[in-house]
């Protein structure tokens, strides 16, 4: 029969016994490219009628659902198991691990990027480049890792007030339990190992419910970690849509930390999950202020750049233009220009511009592009589609009351809007629900140091478009844009708790 691919947990792939799968619909052909396992959950409900459990038992038995929730328990039960003896292996054989899984990732680059194009059509060379900067991000973790929770603090007890050289405070990090990982479509690889790699350094067991568009190439990266030889149990990934188990994971007691990069659904996890520690990216509306003494060129290579790559389809993609009047005819041009050598077709073909992620998301993208002809913004080019694909699309003269000016299309759609003076920039960046990033364009240092300080996102590039890398820098949104700071540092950190013990002399 078709092939479903399958699950992994205790150190195996399975079958779900829910006998249910999920379809990934191939963005450049809109038809079904691969099949995973859906495990799909029913909350039960303890009404106390005796004849409405037996009715959901009787459900539960017809469609397996609950099964499922078996299912799920027992990995979440693995996992702590697992995490136990993980806790307990040497740091250095920890990082030993990861070091293999990092060098059987690249090995595997192909195949990975292969499912990468066919499932979220990211352009051929970028799909390559992504498991090779998850490769480089697991061993830099590994490294990382073993210096930072190598070390430890002592403290003693005469420093504060009325104490006596009497107390000696030994303390270090330790893991938190199990990390239940959730990366989004953009970069099903990337956005895993990113949590995955930090979580394991640390001691903890790690959970994957990876996004059902690029949940193919996650399990492919998972049968890397397998072939790197961790123990049963300490990985495991679950499939299926999030709308079926996403609050059963999300809400399992069995969780000790949530690590979550997507869209909005990360306010809704954040206000159902337990007194766990969460790290969650939530997208962004990165305003790119350009000033009148700007390198124009620059600007205009690292808008069309950070506008346009991956079709726009980043959270730290520049999402709008706020450009002084004086200098907006001659950055509008420029960027017009270099965006008509950009190439439009499929991500085999290793276009720039291909198909976004789904249907819905075209239509999305078409519904801001609609409004803001409605409120006359100027097209700079004419709008086109093809199925899911759109031809890049830059709207000058666009104002504060077009949604465009506030939403993220998450598409290859940029609005312009001409500003007056810098203060307007800000305010317009402030006023936004998002603070991811955000980047300014002056040759002036001081004036470019007190607009970041202006601006109200967690980084601020100067002179260069937004991005989360080098993946050792921190990486942080303020506002709707998250809560925790990302980064190889800051996750291992994020993923560990203080442990002292008091050493108290008599
Ligand atoms: O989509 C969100 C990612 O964290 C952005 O990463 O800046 O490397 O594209 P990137």
């Amino acid at each position: 029969g078709e092939q479903v691919y399958k699950y992994y947990a205790d150190g195996e792939w399975k079958k779900s016994a829910s006998g249910k799968s999920v379809s990934i619909v191939n963005p450049t052909t809109r038809e079904p490219q691969y099949k995973v396992q859906e495990l799909a959950c029913v909350i039960r409900f303890h009404c106390g009628s005796i004849f409405f459990i037996v009715f959901l038992c009787l459900v539960d038995w017809v469609f397996g659902t609950a099964c499922t929730q078996e299912e799920v328990n027992k990995v979440m039960e693995a996992s702590k198991a697992a995490q136990k003896l993980w806790a307990r292996t040497p740091l250095w054989k920890r990082a030993e691990h990861l070091h293999k899984a990092a060098a059987i990732l690249k090995e595997h680059k192909a195949p990975i990027a292969e499912c990468l194009v066919k499932e979220i059509a990211k352009p051929a060379k970028d799909a390559v480049t992504e498991v090779v900067r998850s490769g480089d991000l697991v061993s830099y973790t590994a490294e990382e890792g073993v210096r930072i929770l190598g070390e430890g603090k002592l403290l003693v007890s005469d420093s504060f007030p009325g104490n006596e050289r009497s107390k000696y405070c030994l303390s270090s990090k330790v893991p938190l339990g199990v990390v239940l990982a959730i990366p989004p479509f953009n970069y099903p690889v990337n956005l895993a190992v990113s949590k995955i790699a930090p979580a394991l350094i640390a001691g903890n067991s790690l959970v994957l419910k990876p996004p059902t568009q690029g949940a193919v190439a996650a399990l492919h990266m998972i049968q890397c970690f397998h072939l790197a030889g961790f123990p049963k149990g300490l990985i495991s990934c679950v499939t299926g849509k999030g709308s079926e188990i996403g609050d059963f994971l999300t809400m399992h007691p069995g969780v000790n930390c949530i690590s979550f990069t997507g869209g909005d659904t990360g306010i809704a996890i954040s206000k159902k999950a337990g007194m766990i520690p969460l790290q969650m990216e939530l997208g962004g509306k990165d305003a790119c202020i350009v000033l009148e003494d700007a390198d124009l060129d620059l600007v205009a290579s690292n808008i069309v750049k950070g506008g346009y790559s991956y079709s726009g389809q980043r959270c730290t993609a520049v999402k709008v233009v706020l450009v002084m009047e004086s200098v907006a005819d001659a950055v509008v041009e420029k960027v017009k220009a270099k965006m008509a050598k950009l190439s439009v077709g499929s991500p085999e073909d290793d276009c720039d511009i291909t198909p976004v992620v789904s249907e819905s998301s075209a239509n999305f993208i078409e519904g801001l592009v609609m409004d803001a002809k409605e409120k006359a913004a100027t097209f700079c080019q004419e709008y086109r589609r093809e199925g899911n694909l759109i031809w890049p699309l830059l709207l000058d003269h666009v104002r504060p009351d077009m949604r465009i000016a506030w939403e993220e299309p998450f598409g290859p759609v940029l609005p312009v809007i001409r500003i007056s003076s810098v203060e307007e920039g800000i305010h317009h960046c402030n006023a936004s629900n998002f603070g991811l990033q955000g980047c300014v364009f002056t040759r002036d240092i001081n004036k470019a140091i007190l607009i970041s300080d202006a601006m109200e996102t967690g980084t601020v590039q100067i002179n260069s478009a937004p991005a989360r890398g080098p993946d050792h820098f921190p990486f942080q949104g303020l506002k709707d844009s998250g809560i925790g700071s990302q980064g190889i540092t800051n996750s291992i950190n994020m993923m560990t708790k203080i442990k002292s013990t008091v050493i108290n002399l008599p």
